[in-house]
């Protein structure tokens, strides 16, 4: 097992909202997180990146093309030069027209804007992206974690935040900085592959982190198993069809990330 006691839940089946609920709203924005909030999910989860002037914004791609009206990296963008744009993405199809005019509510938010605005209501699953453009930024993020208190659990007993990347040299970076902070490792398989992991690689992950976020369609009974036996938490992504959730659930998997919080009912 670990070589700390595994802070992720045993027992349930957590949802996480994949980007908030951004089946209905557009993703990874305020309105997205709130509603995600609102159909009962156990956590948010979010991607960051840094601006130019070395803010921790909330976006998934490290370019502004397909979600704003606008072209060109984060990076180059200072956080005033964002607050301009419109976090438009089309992706919230299902929602009322209505909701669209406010357009204040659809600026790309900064991960203290989301922290401050949600935090007394849900938990988050953070993810480090392109973490090679962005030097530093485990130190900012663990920082920002701190001085918002989101490290340690809630009264529920769940941890208030998580960190997942599929860069595992960003997880062991946070890991040295601040080792109370559980991680789970993403991991992708490809279609028609069966989720496996070597034994050296199992032994890897188990130094730095709780747990592991699999592409659902790869995984198996045995391996959920096996990853259990060995102390590791895992959650599957990004699980959209009901039947799948359910099939999940019965196989022991510990949560879905999904697009639609309510999947399963509210
Ligand atoms: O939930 C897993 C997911 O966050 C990883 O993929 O591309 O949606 O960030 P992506
Ligand atoms: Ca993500």
């Amino acid at each position: 097992g670990n070589e700390w006691d595994n802070p992720m839940p045993e027992e349930g089946f957590l949802i996480i909202a994949h980007r908030g609920a951004s089946a209905y709203e557009p993703e990874n924005t305020l309105p997205s997180f709130e509603l995600a909030e609102d159909l009962n999910a156990d956590y948010v989860e979010l991607d960051v990146h840094l601006t130019k002037d070395g803010e921790l914004i909330v976006m998934h791609d490290d370019d502004v093309k397909r979600t704003t009206e606008a072209v060109g990296k984060i990076k180059d963008y200072t956080l005033a030069e964002l607050k301009e744009l419109t976090a438009n993405e089309e992706k919230g199809k299902k929602v009322a027209d209505g909701r669209r005019d406010e357009e204040e509510a659809y600026k790309i938010p900064t991960l203290q804007e989301v922290i401050e605005e949600m935090k007394d209501d849900i938990r988050f699953v953070i993810e480090l992206k392109d973490t090679d453009q962005y030097p530093g930024i485990e130190e900012k993020l663990v920082g920002l974690m701190k001085e918002n208190g989101l490290i340690g659990a809630d009264a529920k007993g769940y941890p208030k935040a998580v960190i997942h990347s599929f860069d595992k040299k960003a997880l062991k970076q946070v890991h040295k900085l601040e080792s109370a902070i559980p991680l789970m490792q993403l991991i992708s398989f490809d279609e028609g592959e069966e989720a496996e992991i070597s034994a050296k690689e199992l032994r890897d992950i188990l130094t730095y982190a709780s747990g592991i976020d699999v592409s659902y369609e790869a995984l198996t009974p045995p391996f959920v198993n096996t990853m259990h036996d060995a102390g590791l938490a895992v959650y599957a992504y990004t699980v959209d069809d009901a039947e799948a959730a359910l099939r999940l659930k019965a196989m022991g998997v510990n949560g879905i990330h999904t697009d639609e919080p309510d999947l399963l009912g509210e």
